[in-house]
């Protein structure tokens, strides 16, 4: 074998011992490079005859077209290689049976706010809305109760540092201010008003915590305002609501005289069902009354000519009449094992 012949199966050794890229290019600098074996031996043509030179520098440069064809080869293989390795690491089994994805569903409370909306709904009254950050007069004074009167400690709530007057909400109540303010200036020129008739359902806080109240909860405000509204209407209206709300006519509804600032008279509704777990146990569901003058004053309306009544359901207490569920706090700690269940 003569030099040039050891040159090329020395590349091809070397080449094919190269296990990566990096390593190819060192060994490509050994033969090829500036300094590399090949190119030595064409600096050694130099010193030749013109004879001599042709026959050797032909030879030399079908050496070095062999160890870049040798090179070219190695690269290639090598990228081959890198390719099917990155695609066994990649693999994917298509067989493999998915994760699969789990439909969600609406959380019970959800639920009975929506019902109780549908079920107004199908009697005239239209969703309203109030912020949860309420003023102090939205949430007290202009519903008749001013500041230092005993029933706001009935209320006790969050304040926000730092912002005079502004709270969260302790109840949906504002929402029957706003709802008469809008509806007021939306009618002015009307004679008479057309009627006012809300459902108003959200969240509400109170520094309450315990198995039967939780901080935040949820009520839905009730408000229909218009001339001739009376006590008779609001029996007539809540009555319906809970028979069809339990979906039984199974019910004794009872009126018990209470006190609300905001209502006069004012009761409090007690269900108790014929049947069932509950059987004959009556069960406090809603605050209600005839909305007071002053308050349907703060909402623009003459009281001398309008009359109206208010009540105010917890849904999360229904929802709990409805499905059985004994502890308040179940529906605020997101448990799935006790949400599925109402899908
Ligand atoms: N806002 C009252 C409460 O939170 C409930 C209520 C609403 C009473 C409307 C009367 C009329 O206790």
């Amino acid at each position: 074998m003569d030099t040039l012949e050891r040159l090329v199966s020395e590349a091809r050794a070397a080449f094919d011992a190269a296990a990566d890229a990096a390593a190819l290019e060192q060994a490509k600098a050994r033969f090829l490079g500036k300094s590399g074996l090949v190119t030595e031996q064409l600096k050694a043509l130099g010193k030749l005859t013109p004879e001599e030179k042709r026959e050797r520098g032909a030879a030399v440069n079908r050496a070095k077209a062999a160890i870049e064809a040798a090179l070219e080869a190695r690269r290639d293989g090598l990228r081959q290689a890198a390719l099917a390795a990155q695609l066994a690491a990649e693999r994917l089994d298509v067989t493999l049976p998915g994760r699969g994805s789990t439909i969600g569903g609406l959380h019970p409370v959800s639920r009975t706010m929506e019902r109780i909306e549908r079920l107004f709904h199908s009697i005239g009254f239209v969703v309203a809305d109030g912020p949860e950050i309420e003023t102090d007069w939205h949430n007290f004074t202009a519903l008749n109760v001013p500041p230092n009167h005993p029933a706001r400690s009935m209320q006790d709530t969050f304040f926000l540092e730092g912002e005079k007057d502004t709270l969260l909400r302790t109840h949906t109540s504002p929402v029957q201010v706003r709802s008469m303010l809008a509806h007021v200036e939306r009618h002015r020129d009307a004679d008479p008003m057309p009627d006012l008739r809300i459902i108003a359902p959200g969240r509400v806080y109170r520094v309450d915590s315990d198995a039967t109240h939780s901080p935040m909860f949820h009520q839905v405000e009730g408000l229909w305002v218009g001339e001739g509204v009376s006590f008779a209407d609001l029996k007539g209206v809540v009555a319906d609501f809970l028979r069809d709300f339990f979906e039984t006519d199974e019910l004794k509804l009872r009126f018990r005289p209470s006190f609300f600032p905001f209502t006069e008279p004012s009761a409090e509704i007690d269900v108790a069902f014929m049947s069932g777990a509950l059987e004959g146990r009556w069960l406090e569901v809603c605050g209600c009354g005839m909305v007071h003058p002053n308050v349907l004053r703060s909402g623009g309306f003459d009281p001398e000519r309008y009359t109206g009544f208010a009540f105010g359901f917890g849904p999360d207490r229904l929802t709990m009449l409805r499905y059985g569920v004994n502890d308040l706090r179940l529906f605020f700690e997101g448990d799935l094992r006790f949400l599925g269940q109402f899908r």
